[in-house]
């Protein structure tokens, strides 16, 4: 195994937490000294707004150049053009061009190694990457599912969200089966959690009875809590916004419990 572990934070809802979880283990780990690259994938640009980027298709400097790069066989940019630092954490934004980008790739042979030829020349940099996915499973999500070595699932307690999850186990199965044969599922983070609410205590019950014995559950829950919003609208992590706040507890205890495991093997 390479020394660089490139994890896909994905689910198949959208809203669950995927970007909120990236941005602040992200943060986390970094402040631990690992060296740790957080990759925006989704044409949201959530992740990226939430360090001030633009999402104006026009501006340049993101993700999309690289894999433009490689989708035209040219050398990549330097990586100074798009890889954007905030503290200790190093990011690539994306904005709305992705979509375009997505849409040229579709006529690209191997398209879905694109994203995988971009960061196998960057790699090496890192421990951690990151790769915030958008909700479907589109192209770019694949692409991130054939980058990676582990897909980190974000769910949260909602009447459907066992179905989200398991339509995405199902997609990282035939994933698996046709164009990654090492992908592994790092676990399942559940996010948004209302303590003592008799739904959510039945929800997180029915997705341990689901998956509890194939994949980990992680115990650290994350609780919803406003704060969160009003750390991204801050453009903080929630650590950088209220370091002693529940939810800052939860994404460090989250860290921690994160490293103690170091990624699951099936
Ligand atoms: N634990 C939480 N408590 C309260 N609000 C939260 C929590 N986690 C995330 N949020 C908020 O919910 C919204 C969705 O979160 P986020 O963008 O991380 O989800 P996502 O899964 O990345 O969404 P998308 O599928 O659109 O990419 C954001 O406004 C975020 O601030
Ligand atoms: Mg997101």
């Amino acid at each position: 195994m390479s020394e660089c572990r490139i994890i896909s934070v994905a689910s198949r809802k959208g809203g669950v937490g995927k970007s909120t979880t990236a941005r602040n283990l992200g943060y986390y780990l970094a402040e631990q000294g690992k060296r740790v690259l957080l990759v925006d994938i989704d044409s949201q640009g959530n992740l990226s707004t939430g360090f001030g980027e633009p999402k104006i298709a026009t501006v340049g400097g993101t993700i999309v150049d690289p894999m433009w790069a490689v989708m035209q066989d040219e050398q990549l940019p330097t990586s100074e053009t798009f890889i954007k630092h905030s503290g200790k954490l190093d990011y690539i934004p994306c904005n709305e061009s992705l979509a375009a980008l997505e849409l040229q790739m579709v006529s690209v042979i191997q398209r879905e190694f694109t994203l995988k030829s971009v960061l196998d020349k960057i790699k090496s940099e890192y421990q951690y990457i990151f790769l915030d996915c958008g909700p479907s499973l589109g192209l770019m999500t694949v692409n991130a599912l054939v980058a990676s070595d582990s897909v980190l699932i974000v769910s949260s307690p909602e009447e459907d969200s066992n179905t989200g999850a398991e339509l995405l186990v199902k997609s990282i199965q035939q994933i698996r089966r046709n164009l990654n044969k090492s992908l592994e599922v790092e676990g399942i983070l559940m996010n948004m959690v209302v303590e003592r609410s008799v739904l959510t205590r039945d929800i997180l019950q029915k997705t341990y009875d689901t998956f509890g014995e194939v994949i980990k559950i992680y115990d650290t829950k994350i609780p919803r809590t406003l704060q969160i919003g009003r750390a991204k609208l801050e453009q903080k992590s929630i650590f950088e916004y209220a370091s002693k706040s529940k939810a800052a507890i939860a994404f460090e205890n989250f860290g921690k419990e994160f490293l103690a495991i170091g990624g699951m093997f099936e």
